[in-house]
C-alpha cells in the first residue's frame, strides 16, 4: 500500500505475525524512470523472513521492461502488475485502474511482460472500470499470458473503496483461472478471512486496512485454519503497537507535528471500532503533539479490554494493504 507498507511497517507486522509474502508499494514506471531508492530498501533490507513482490503501474511496455531489468537480482519473489489503483491522477494517466478499460492495452502489456519476467508474474485488479463488463475478457488475458497468480479487489475503479464487495465475482474468477486466486477487500478478522476464502474457493486473501488495524491477523488466521479460535488481542498491545509505528515511521527533520500528522493516516485504521461511539479516532484526530497522542493512547488503551474482532460495519466503508 502506497505510503503505509514501507520496510519498517513491514517489520512492525512481521515481528507480531507475519503475512505468507509482504509486497511493496508500487514503483511507478514512465519514461526514465528510476527505482525509487525508498521503495528499493524494502526490497533489499527486507529481513522479515518472508518473500516480497515487487509492484509496478505504468502502461508503456519499453519502460515496464527496463524496470524489469533494473530489478533483476535483487531477490524479489516476482513481479506484480498493479491493475487496479483507483486514484483519478493516476488512471487519468490510463495506469493501474485505468487500464481496465482498454483490454487490447492490457493484452499487449501482459504479453510483453511475461515474456520479460523471469521470475513469478502476478496481477492485482479490480473488476472493471466503471462496471463489470471486461471482467470475463480480462480473465482470459489472465490465463492466455500464463500470470502465476491474480489477486482480485471485488469493486470497480469508480467504486474505490464504498459498497460491497463482490465476493461471488471474486469465486467465477476463481472457476475459471487455473493459477491461484487472492481474495481481496474488507476483509478485517480471521474468521471472516477463512468464511470468505472457503466462500470463493479461493487459495488465499490478501488483506490491506484490516492489517493494519490488526497486525496480528495473519497468525489468528492461522490459527482458526488449524481449528482454533483466533488470540484475542489485549488494547494494551495495540498501543504498544501505535508508539513503535510513532517510531517507526520517524524521517529526520520533520517537525513534531508532521510526526504525529504521519501517524494518524494509520491511526484513521487503527482507530475503527476501537471503542463503541468512536471517541477514540475523534480525538485522535485532534491532538497536534506527542504528548497529547499517548494521553489519548493511554486513556482508551489501557486495562483488560480486547481489541474487538471485527469494525462496525459501517466503519469500513468509510474508511478510505499486505496479504495472506
Ligand atoms: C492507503 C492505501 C494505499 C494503497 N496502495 C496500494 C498500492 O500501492 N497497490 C495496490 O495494489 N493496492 C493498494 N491499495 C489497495 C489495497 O491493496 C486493497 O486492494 C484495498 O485496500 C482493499 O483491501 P482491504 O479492504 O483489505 O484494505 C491501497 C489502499 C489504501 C487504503
Amino acid at each position: 500500500m502506497q505510503d503505509v507498507t514501507t520496510l519498517a511497517f513491514m517489520r512492525l507486522i512481521a515481528r507480531r505475525s507475519p503475512p505468507d509474502f509482504f509486497v511493496t508499494e508500487y514503483f511507478r514506471v514512465y519514461a526514465n524512470a528510476r527505482l525509487d531508492p525508498h521503495i528499493l530498501r524494502s526490497i533489499t533490507e527486507n529481513d522479515t523472513g518472508r518473500p516480497i513482490y515487487a509492484q509496478l503501474i505504468g502502461e508503456s511496455i519499453p519502460d515496464c521492461c527496463r524496470i524489469i531489468g533494473d530489478l533483476h537480482g535483487y531477490g524479489i519473489a516476482g513481479i506484480d502488475l498493479n491493475l487496479g489503483c483507483p486514484a483519478p491522477r493516476v488512471y487519468r494517466k490510463q495506469v493501474g485502474g485505468g487500464l481496465l478499460r482498454e483490454p487490447e492495452t492490457v493484452d499487449r502489456l501482459l504479453g510483453s511482460l511475461r515474456d520479460a519476467i523471469p521470475t513469478r508474474f502476478t496481477v492485482k485488479m479490480r473488476l472493471g472500470f466503471e462496471d463489470t463488463r471486461h471482467f470475463a475478457a480480462l480473465l482470459g488475458l489472465l490465463a492466455k499470458h500464463r500470470v502465476d497468480q491474480v489477486t482480485i479487489h471485488g469493486r470497480t475503479v469508480r467504486d474505490r473503496y464504498q459498497g460491497q464487495v463482490q465476493y461471488g465475482l471474486i469465486g467465477e474468477a476463481v472457476a475459471r483461472l487455473s493459477c491461484p486466486v487472492l481474495v481481496n477487500g474488507d476483509v478485517t478478522s480471521a474468521v471472516q478471512a477463512v468464511a470468505v476464502r472457503r466462500q470463493t474457493g479461493a487459495a488465499g486473501v490478501m488483506i490491506g486496512r484490516g492489517a493494519v488495524r490488526n497486525p496480528w491477523i495473519f497468525g489468528q488466521i492461522r490459527h482458526v485454519l488449524a481449528g482454533s479460535d483466533p488470540e484475542p488481542v489485549p488494547l494494551s498491545a495495540v498501543n504498544t503497537y501505535i508508539r513503535e509505528l510513532y517510531g517507526a515511521i520517524a524521517r529526520p527533520g520533520t517537525s513534531e507535528r508532521n510526526h504525529v500528522n504521519a501517524l494518524k493516516k494509520y491511526l484513521n485504521f487503527i482507530g475503527l471500532g476501537l471503542d463503541a461511539d468512536g471517541a477514540f479516532l475523534r480525538q485522535v484526530r485532534q491532538v497536534q503533539t506527542q504528548t497529547q497522542l499517548w494521553q489519548v493512547c493511554d486513556q482508551f488503551l489501557t486495562g483488560d479490554r480486547i481489541l474487538p474482532w471485527q469494525p462496525s460495519s459501517s466503519s469500513v466503508v468509510t474508511s478510505s494493504l499486505i496479504s495472506a
